[in-house]
């Protein structure tokens, strides 16, 4: 057989995907509504800039080897006795906090990349001698290899999304070792790449657990409206197994319906069901019904919103009514920690201050964010846009980015398919425009609309200046094309002229599409006044919010904005001393929690535009 350019890119696609054993390790759904045990706390950790860990001195790693020997590190070895040579020893090496960067849990490890071993030891009994274990990872950034028990369970690839590796037959009742390589060293080919401008924390950033299932367990499910339909509801339970004529029954007791189906020889069941009367979610009413998966003796139960979601003309429907998104960019970061945000704590500070703007949506930058913001959204009614780590200039044409790419479009949609709140799959940011890139987003573009037909597809696309007219701007990008809503960033008044620049500038926006800005702001150290032609004070910042958004208020499709950005977040690329000291000041709140004048400017026009849309 002749592998053609597909052939060879599905090869790729299922060797990221699957590079574990041959357990079932697809994504497990809901996994916070499956009572797992949390292998959350101190884990000890071995700083490995040579990867002295995993490769022997001829470079070749030691988990490819029958006999790897005294130097692999996932072998957790401890000396026989006094004439064995172990050259480390977890035991005897510190703690790192999981959940957690490591930059920001130890000075000496804020600005390194590159490869740290964690471990962490556990007893596990399980409750039923024929159930299945699972460990669960919420994200782990960058590259990690996982290990129990000095057995290899898979590598991942990608800092921000969830994986499991089954672990039955490899776990022991008691002193069980999980070590995990990790590895969050920047290269060209990965997604993102090289150059960002957001720290790159790396560890194990989220929540890790064990999830205990029965031996045929649901392992997946989407519950959802029917696209286009407020009264029908659609979508399939997935079995681990592919046990065909398998009951699965879908149960929302608030609405008294059961739905019953049957799995096919895939131990799938498709299934879809009319309803009577349904409360739609919506940011003034984010109402969320208990539902229950049934097949047998397994059960999962999950709170899920129905609502609408649907561009017409240049108009955004939700719940076929005409909405204005009232967003702000959102990094994960806490900035009074100075470090990832990993809890339903940092969720929540997060969230209540873009609801303090009176925002009803939010840009979750740029990659996925935790599964407690996501369901934190759910609950606060704040309609979602996640994206795809498609950042500036990756590697168009190599096929191994393209599949990294696709995975984790894949995870984030699997992972985030029943939450109401998220509205946009968001392709990439700012990607500059040529075949090799149009040919990539479209790719991904055909396979979010595949998983996930029911949410809008987005990406912050390219403007340019009309050549002949400095003050004419042109939103012009050949994915706008394979896109529902137009979104671009654009920052007149701070990387482009001085902020009256914004009173004199005409868009050219020729699509019969909404149009947001994904993008705008400037810099304030907070606490820094001045007059308003004072670049990084805050009344800069406060002149160029209002004129932008007075600017903005004249493009006719206008349907939303998030402005760049929450909070004031750490980046290696921001340098300037007393102002921001690795730090990008855009935030309309400071590194300490404090407003800044441009919070207000904001905040007013949102509730304008809450008027407005009422
Ligand atoms: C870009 C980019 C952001 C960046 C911002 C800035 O548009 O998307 O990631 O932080 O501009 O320059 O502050």
């Amino acid at each position: 057989m002749k592998l053609t350019r597909n052939c060879f890119l599905v090869l790729i696609f299922c060797c990221v995907a699957s590079q574990a054993n041959s357990e079932n390790n697809s994504l497990i759904q809901n996994v916070p509504g499956r009572a797992p045990q949390s292998l959350n706390g101190k884990w000890n950790y071995i700083i490995d800039p040579y990867e002295t860990g995993y490769y022997d001195y001829r470079y070749k790693p030691f988990d490819e080897m029958k006999n790897p020997g005294n130097g692999a590190f996932f072998l957790d070895r401890k000396p026989k006795d006094k004439t064995d040579l172990i050259e480390y020893s977890f035991d005897d090496s510190p703690t790192l906090w999981v959940p957690g960067d490591w930059n920001s849990q130890d000075e000496k490890l804020l600005y390194y990349e590159g490869t740290i071993w964690y471990r962490r030891l556990f007893d596990y009994k399980k409750t039923v001698t024929d159930n299945r274990v699972y460990v669960h990872f919420g994200a782990v950034n960058y590259e990690s290899d996982i290990y129990l028990n000095g057995k290899k369970l898979g590598k991942h690839i990608g800092g921000f999304t969830p994986f499991n590796y089954e672990i039955t037959d490899l776990l022991k009742e008691s002193g069980n070792s999980l070590v995990v390589k990790v590895d969050n060293k920047r290269k060209k080919e990965s997604v993102p790449t090289l150059n960002t401008d957001w720290w790159n924390y790396g560890g194990i950033t989220r929540d890790v657990s064990l999830v205990e299932v029965t031996k045929t367990f649901i392992q997946d499910y989407k519950i959802q409206l029917k696209k286009g339909f407020d009264n029908e509801i659609t979508g399939f339970v997935q079995l681990n197994e592919g046990k065909a004529q398998q009951v699965v029954s879908i149960n929302i007791p608030e609405l008294k319906i059961t739905i019953i189906a049957r799995t096919d020889s895939t131990g799938k069941a498709i299934f879809s069901g009319k309803l009577k009367k349904i409360d739609l979610w919506s940011p003034e009413n984010p109402k969320l019904y208990t539902v229950e998966v049934l097949c047998g003796e397994n059960f999962v139960t999950d709170k899920i919103g129905f609502r609408t979601i649907e561009t017409r003309g240049t108009d955004i429907l939700l719940n076929g009514k005409s909405i204005f998104l009232r967003g702000i960019c959102i990094h994960e970061e806490n900035a009074l920690r100075g470090g990832r945000a990993y809890s339903a704590q940092d969720a929540q500070m997060l969230l209540n201050s873009a609801k303090e703007l009176n925002c009803n949506y939010v840009r979750l930058a740029h990659y996925p964010h935790s599964e407690y913001m996501v369901r934190l959204a759910d609950e606060m009614g704040i309609l979602v846009w996640e994206e795809d780590p498609v950042y500036w200039t990756i590697q168009w044409e190599n096929p191994a980015t393209l599949a990294n790419a696709m995975q984790q479009l894949t995870d984030v949609i699997s992972r985030d398919k029943n939450r109401a709140c998220v509205i946009f799959w968001s392709m990439a940011n700012e990607t500059p425009v040529s075949d090799a890139r149009n040919e990539f987003l479209k790719k991904l573009a055909v396979h979010a609309r595949l998983l996930d037909d029911t949410r809008l597809i987005s990406a912050a696309l390219e403007n340019h200046t009309n050549p002949n007219n400095p003050n004419e701007k042109i939103v012009e990008d050949p994915f706008a094309d394979y896109v529902d809503i137009v979104n671009f960033n654009q920052y007149i008044g701070w990387y482009d002229g001085t902020p009256e620049k914004c009173d004199k500038v005409n868009w050219i926006i020729k699509y019969n599409k909404p149009v947001m800005i994904s993008e705008f702001g400037g810099s304030a150290l907070q606490g820094k006044h001045g007059d308003a032609q004072t670049r990084f004070t805050e009344e800069y910042q406060e002149d160029l919010y209002a004129r932008t958004l007075n600017m903005l208020s004249k493009i006719p499709q206008f349907r939303g904005v998030t402005p760049w950005i929450l909070y004031d977040f750490r980046s290696p690329k921001r340098v300037l001393p007393k102002i921001q000291d690795g730090w990008n000041r855009k935030g309309v709140i400071g590194q300490n929690g404090t407003k800044k004048k441009a919070f207000f400017v904001l905040k007013k026009f949102y509730d304008q535009m809450e008027v407005k849309y009422k």
